[in-house]
């Protein structure tokens, strides 16, 4: 059993009137424990954000990379519209099978595909079908090959699009540049590849909440 903190009551109260789960949601988290699939879902609030920023984007188009039980690609698949497309990308087979359960039960299966595989062999099979610009790109999956995914992300967006990353602290030890610890480097690569890339305008803010001592980073495709 882990500490409690006065952050996870501030989280429970901002989450509870901002942003609770509906039963697809609740359901949606409930089948992913029973199916034995990590905890490391965004928390609800973390969620909301992520629909709120699909809407300022007016997304028609997302892609999400690491799907696990499907929890955000709910939230995120409700900020389209009815001819919108989500692409998530899973490599568990086990998770994308939760997944795609739990997100016909919200009743986003016209909207929502899961690709299973490796996200780095999924990507260069997408960008093959010559999709349309993804409006929103959230990266959420092994963090070793965040740069990748953030390549990947400029290849399959256009002008105006926004990428998010998730989890990009790394207990701290994102400031570590003598780490070879995979996750480190590989958040360190991205983070220095949204800030030296010419098309790219990003940013990172550390957070703290329910998922601990945590924070994301955003990045604008400009022209
Ligand atoms: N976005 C989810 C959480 C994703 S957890 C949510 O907030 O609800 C990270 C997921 O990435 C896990 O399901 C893991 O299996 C998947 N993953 C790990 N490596 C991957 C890879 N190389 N390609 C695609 N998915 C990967
Ligand atoms: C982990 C992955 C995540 O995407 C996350 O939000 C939290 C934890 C993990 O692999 O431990
Ligand atoms: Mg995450």
């Amino acid at each position: 059993m882990s500490e409690s903190h006065v952050w996870d009551e501030v989280d429970a109260y901002f989450t509870a009137h901002l942003a609770p789960d509906d039963e697809a949601l609740a359901a949606a988290l409930r089948d992913s424990d029973a199916a034995g699939l990590p905890h490391i879902n965004v928390a609800g609030n973390q969620g909301k954000l992520l629909q709120l920023l699909a809407q300022i984007q007016g997304a028609r188009h997302i892609l999400e990379i690491g799907t696990l039980g499907g929890y955000s690609t709910i939230w995120l698949g409700r900020a389209l519209p009815a001819d919108g497309r989500l692409v998530s990308l899973e490599y568990d087979p086990k998770h994308a099978e939760v997944a795609v359960r739990n997100i016909a039960r919200a009743g986003l299966d016209k909207l929502v595909e899961v690709r299973v595989g490796p996200a780095l062999e999924s990507l260069p099979k997408l960008a093959d079908e010559n999709p349309p610009p993804f409006d929103l790109v959230f990266i959420d999956a092994d963090k070793a090959n965040n740069p990748h995914y953030v390549e990947w992300a400029l290849k399959l967006t256009s002008t105006g699009s926004l990428i998010v990353l998730d989890n990009v602290v790394r207990g701290g030890r994102v400031t570590d540049a003598a780490s070879t610890a995979p996750d480190v480097t590989g958040t360190r690569a991205a983070i220095e590849l949204i800030g030296s890339h010419p098309r790219l305008s990003g940013t990172a803010i550390q957070t703290v909440g329910m998922k601990g001592y945590d924070g994301f980073a955003l990045a604008r495709v400009l022209a």
